[in-house]
């Protein structure tokens, strides 16, 4: 199981980021597998950076020791109390004071401006972050209780900056999945739930096509055309929670209608989390949580929201009118 690639640190240079699942340790070991299947040299060493940046990871800066084992099926669901953070070497507080729950089955969206800390909540949910103050349950129990590997197994997150491996089109999307990277029907399938095959179709070397410029024989895709790809890597794992960051930034509307009606198939049945800055996006969720400054400003369904006529309702109608 695996993945996370996440430029945890700043100082990390693994690049953009991507999807985040399985424990960091399994990853290393397998990914080294799967770079030992590369035969020539030459490619091997366009790798090392970014897997060099695989290794100065560290998921996580407290003593986390945990044990559980995560529900399943996780019965409650997420509950943040009193969440307070600082990212390590900051003095400012990313989030404050922060508490809301997010229910099994819910899809939660969330909204606010850049910086108002979307991502941060997504990094503490991941438990790649402890929260500074306050604590996060999971069914009751503390994160830190939980197996690590175990926890990040069961989240399943599509970063907005996902990554773009320099691999083919099928190790591209079996990075969610790296045990099934042989699987070629699954890997198939995952392609087509995503909308990838689409783009895979006019691909010279359909699956076996490499990605990237850095070969000679290498296609570059656009950032609509990865996003599907990227997409399509959450396909390949069962995890309970599902997080979509932002992953339409790319794409036009109608293929942004076409992601999010395959990303409402993928979490179906699931707890979902959000996060977009379209307005006509954000409402199809369950409810939909208005960050400000790191504090939580609003909080409800879309329709209570609007009856509230908030900040929600003010920037939801400038949005419809197309002043956003
Ligand atoms: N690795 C980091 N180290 C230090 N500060 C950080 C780090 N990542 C984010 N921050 C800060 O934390 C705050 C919240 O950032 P976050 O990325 O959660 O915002 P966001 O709501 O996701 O924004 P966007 O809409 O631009 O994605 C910001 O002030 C940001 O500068
Ligand atoms: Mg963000």
């Amino acid at each position: 199981m695996v993945i996370i690639l996440q430029t945890i640190h700043g100082s990390i240079t693994v690049g953009s980021l991507s999807f985040l699942a399985g424990s960091f340790q399994r990853m290393q070991g397998l990914l080294q597998g799967v770079m030992r299947n590369f035969a020539r040299v030459s490619e091997m060493a366009l790798y090392l950076q970014d897997f060099f940046g695989f290794l100065a990871l560290k998921p996580l800066s407290g003593t986390h020791t945990g044990q559980l084992k995560v529900p399943r099926p996780i019965r409650q669901g997420f509950e943040f109390e009193g969440v307070s953070f600082k990212y390590p070497n900051s003095e400012k507080w990313a989030l404050r004071n922060l508490s809301f729950s997010l229910r099994v089955g819910e899809k939660l969206a969330f909204v606010g401006e850049n910086g108002a800390g979307k991502t941060t909540i997504v990094k503490l949910l991941a438990h790649l972050y402890e929260p500074t103050e306050g604590r996060i349950l999971l069914d009751g129990v503390d994160l830190n209780e939980y197996e690590p590997h175990d926890l990040r197994r069961e989240i399943g997150i599509i970063f907005q900056d996902y990554f773009r491996y320099a691999f083919t089109v099928s190790e591209n999307i079996a990075v969610g999945n790296i045990p099934e990277r042989g699987n070629r029907p699954m890997i198939e399938e995952a392609a087509q739930k995503s909308l990838a095959d689409e783009v895979i179709a006019g691909l010279p070397k359909k699956y076996d096509q490499m990605l990237g410029k850095r070969f000679s024989e290498g296609v570059d895709l656009s950032g609509g055309q990865w996003q599907k790809i990227a997409l399509a890597r959450a396909y390949m794992r069962d995890a309970q929670l599902i997080i979509l960051d932002e992953p339409t930034a790319a794409l036009d509307a109608r293929a942004e209608h076409e992601v999010f009606v395959r990303f409402a198939e993928l979490i179906k049945g699931k707890t979902g989390v959000l996060i977009s800055h379209r307005f006509s996006t954000v409402r199809m969720a369950d409810r939909i949580l208005f960050l400000e400054h790191g504090q939580l400003l609003e909080l409800g369904s879309h329709e209570e929201l609007l009856a509230h006529d908030g900040k929600y309702a003010e920037l939801f109608r400038l949005q419809a009118k197309g002043y956003v």
